[in-house]
C-alpha cells in the first residue's frame, strides 16, 4: 500500500469559480484521489480557500462586510459547492487559519536565519483617503503614450504599453476614485531566490517524468531575461498574515502582512494540520505526510493546477521549502492543465460568461459535468466547452452506452427471471472472449489513471462500457431466452457482474451513478477487479437486485439552446 499526498491549487476566496477553474485543478485531483483510494492506497487529499490579498479585501468592501466575515461566508459557499461536485477532500481548509499563520511565520523566520531574506526600501503610491498603499493595478490615470483615460498603473489596456504608476497623468485610486495620492517610502522583505537558483535547477532537472507543460514553464521562468528574480514576500495591507520572524516581532515590519502567494502554498501543509486538529489528532498525524524526518519519506506527493500557477509551484514554493533547510516534503509530480475556453471565447467572471460551479449544479447533477469535463480535460492544449459537444457526450456516453446497459439488463432480468440473479447455464466462449478483452482494457485503464492521463483514461473507460454493450448486443439474451433459457441466464448473470465492474471502475469519474448502480445491485463489495475472471463471478445466482431509476437522462435540443442563451453573458 502506497501513501499518496494530493493537493489541488487553492481557489481564491472572492467569487465562485467557473468550470474551467474546476477542471484545471480540483476535479482531476479528486479523480486521482478517488482512484488511489479505490486501489487501496492511503490517500491524503487537501484543498482550501486562498483568502488573502487585495482582491479579497476589495470584494469584502464591495459586499459591505468586514473582510474576515466575508471570507468565512465565502468559504462555506465554496465548501458547499465542492460537496455538490463530490470533491472528496480529506480537508478543505482556509489559508487564514491559525495553523497557516503559524507555519508561514515559521518559514519566514527560518529563511531569515538561513540568510535568504533581505530588506528593501522602495517608493510606492499611498492613497491618503483610502489610508493604504495601492498595488499598481489599483491605480488608474491617463496613458502618457496614447492618451487613453483609464490606463492601469501596470499597463495600458488600450495601447498595451507597460507602465509604472508614476508614469500616469492625473492618477487616481480605483478603490475610491481619490486623487489624493502620494509617493511614500516603505520597507519590504525579499526572498533571495537567485541564491537558490542552482538548487532549484538541479531539482527541476531531476524531474524527467514531469509533463512537458510543467517543465517548459518552469525552465522558462528559471532562465528568461535576467533569470530568477528575488521576490517581495510582504505587502502593505491590513488583511493577511502579520509579518513575524517565527513568533517574534520583525522590527520595522509592523503593520505589514505576507504576500498572498507566499502564504497560499504553505496552506497545503497547514491544511493537513487543520485536518489533524479537526480529527482530534496530534502533530505527528500531519507531520508523517510532510516531514521526511517524521515518516514522510515514503510519501509520494502530487500537485494539480492550471498552467498559470506553475511558476509559483516550481520555483517560489520550492524556494521556500529548499531555503528553509528543514526536511519538508517537496512535490514529486506536478500535473498542470491548459485552459478551458467557453463556446468560442473565454470564460469571463466580470461579464458572467460561461457556466459557474453553482449554476452548473442547478441545471444538472454533478456526474454529468464531471464526465464531460474530465473526458475533455485540457491536457495537451487548450480545450473548448460547447453545448453541442456537452449534449452529445452526455447523451451518447452516459445515457446510450452506460445508462442503457444498466437499464436493459435489470429490466429484462426482472421481467424474465424475477428479483434475483438467475442460476442457469455456464459461461461459454463468448463470455471468455469478453473477459479477456476486459482484462486487457482494465490493465490499460489502470496504467492511464496512474499516469494521470485523464482524457485517455476516460476514453478507455468509455471503451470498456462499449465492449459490454457490444457483448450484450451480440449475445442477445432476449432472443436466446426463447430457445435456450439456461444460456440466457448465464449471460444475464455475467451482465450483472459487468454492472458491478462498471460501478467500481467508473466511481472516480461519476461517483453518484456508481453508487446508484451498487445500490440497485444490493452490493457493498467495491473491491477492485485485480482479476477480471474473478470479478465476473462476484455476484452469484440468487443475489437480489432492483431496477434503478434511469441513471442518466438525455439533454434535449430545447434545453441546449436555452442554456446556450442563458450563459452567453452580458455584452461589453
Ligand atoms: O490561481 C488561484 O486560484 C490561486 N488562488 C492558486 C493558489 S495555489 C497555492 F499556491 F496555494
Ligand atoms: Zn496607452
Amino acid at each position: 500500500m502506497a501513501r499518496i499526498l494530493i493537493t489541488s491549487a487553492i481557489p481564491y476566496i472572492n467569487g465562485i469559480k467557473h468550470l474551467g477553474n474546476l477542471v484545471g485543478s480540483q476535479l482531476p485531483a479528486d479523480l486521482f484521489a478517488r482512484y488511489n483510494r479505490a486501489r487501496g492506497h492511503e490517500v491524503m487529499f487537501i484543498c482550501a480557500t486562498d483568502e488573502h490579498g487585495t482582491p479579497a479585501e476589495l470584494a469584502a468592501a464591495k459586499a459591505g462586510k468586514p473582510v474576515a466575515e466575508y471570507c468565512a461566508e465565502m468559504h462555506e459557499v465554496q465548501a458547499e459547492i465542492a460537496r455538490g461536485f463530490r470533491l472528496s477532500f480529506d480537508h478543505f481548509g482556509r489559508s487564514s487559519s491559525a495553523r497557516n499563520h503559524h507555519l508561514t511565520q515559521h518559514f519566514a523566520g527560518v529563511l531569515a536565519e538561513q540568510g535568504l531574506i533581505r530588506e528593501v526600501t522602495e517608493k510606492m503610491i499611498f492613497s491618503v483617503d483610502d489610508n493604504r498603499f495601492l498595488p499598481d493595478r489599483y491605480i488608474e490615470g491617463t496613458c502618457p503614450n496614447c492618451g487613453f483615460d483609464s490606463a492601469r498603473g501596470d499597463q495600458c489596456d488600450n495601447c498595451t504599453k507597460q507602465l509604472d504608476p508614476t508614469d500616469l497623468i492625473n492618477p487616481r485610486s480605483t478603490v475610491s476614485g481619490s486623487t489624493n495620492l502620494e509617493l511614500r517610502e516603505t520597507k519590504h522583505l525579499y526572498l533571495m531566490q537567485r541564491a537558490l537558483k542552482d538548487k532549484l535547477e538541479a531539482w527541476i532537472d531531476s524531474k524527467s517524468d514531469w509533463p512537458i507543460l510543467t517543465t517548459s514553464i518552469a525552465k522558462k521562468w528559471l532562465n528568461d531575461g535576467d533569470g530568477l528574480q528575488d521576490r517581495g514576500i510582504t505587502r502593505d495591507l491590513h488583511w493577511g498574515i502579520p509579518v513575524k520572524k517565527g513568533d517574534q516581532p520583525w522590527p520595522g515590519m509592523e503593520g505589514k502582512v505576507f504576500y498572498v502567494w507566499f502564504d497560499a502554498p504553505i496552506e497545503y501543509i497547514a491544511g493537513t494540520a487543520e485536518w489533524a486538529d479537526a480529527n482530534g489528532l496530534g502533530d505527528e498525524a500531519w507531520q508523517r505526510w510532510w516531514r521526511t524526518d517524521k515518516g514522510a519519506s515514503d510519501v509520494t506527493y502530487y500537485q494539480f493546477m492550471g498552467k498559470d500557477n506553475v511558476p509559483f509551484h516550481t520555483l517560489s514554493f520550492p524556494a521556500t521549502i529548499l531555503g528553509s533547510g528543514e526536511p519538508w516534503k517537496l512535490v514529486d509530480y506536478l500535473k498542470s492543465f491548459n485552459y478551458l475556453n467557453y463556446d468560442g471565447g473565454q470564460f469571463s467572471t466580470s461579464r458572467g460568461r460561461g457556466v459557474f460551479m453553482d449554476q452548473a449544479l442547478s441545471i444538472l447533477p454533478a456526474d454529468y459535468w464531471r464526465w464531460w469535463l474530465l473526458s475533455h480535460a485540457p491536457e495537451t492544449s487548450d480545450a473548448e466547452f460547447t453545448w453541442e459537444n456537452f449534449q452529445a457526450s452526455v447523451n451518447k456516453d452516459l445515457a446510450d452506452v452506460l445508462g442503457n446497459l444498466v437499464s436493459r439488463v435489470t429490466k429484462f432480468a426482472k421481467s424474465k427471471f424475477g428479483d434475483a440473479i438467475p442460476e442457469g447455464g455456464e459461461f461459454g466462449p463468448q463470455e471468455a472472449a469478453l473477459i479477456a478483452d476486459l482484462g486487457a482494457r482494465v490493465r490499460e485503464y489502470e496504467t492511464l489513471m496512474a499516469q494521470m492521463e485523464v482524457r485517455k483514461a476516460a476514453a478507455e473507460l468509455r471503451a470498456i462500457w462499449v465492449v459490454g454493450n457490444e457483448y450484450l448486443q451480440s449475445a442477445a439474451p432476449w432472443t436466446v431466452v426463447k430457445t435456450d433459457p439456461e444460456r440466457a441466464q448465464a449471460m444475464i448473470r455475467l451482465s450483472f457482474n459487468l454492472i458491478r465492474l462498471y460501478a467500481v471502475l467508473s466511481s472516480p469519474f461519476i461517483p453518484d451513478a456508481a453508487q446508484t448502480m451498487m445500490t440497485a445491485l444490493g452490493c457493498a463489495d467495491w473491491s477492485w477487479p485485480e482479476d477480471i475472471a474473478h470479478a465476473m463471478r462476484v455476484l452469484e445466482a440468487g443475489h437480489g437486485f432492483q431496477v434503478p431509476e434511469n441513471l442518466f437522462r438525455k439533454i434535449t435540443d430545447e434545453e441546449r439552446s436555452d442554456w446556450q442563451t442563458r450563459f452567453a453573458g452580458k455584452r461589453d
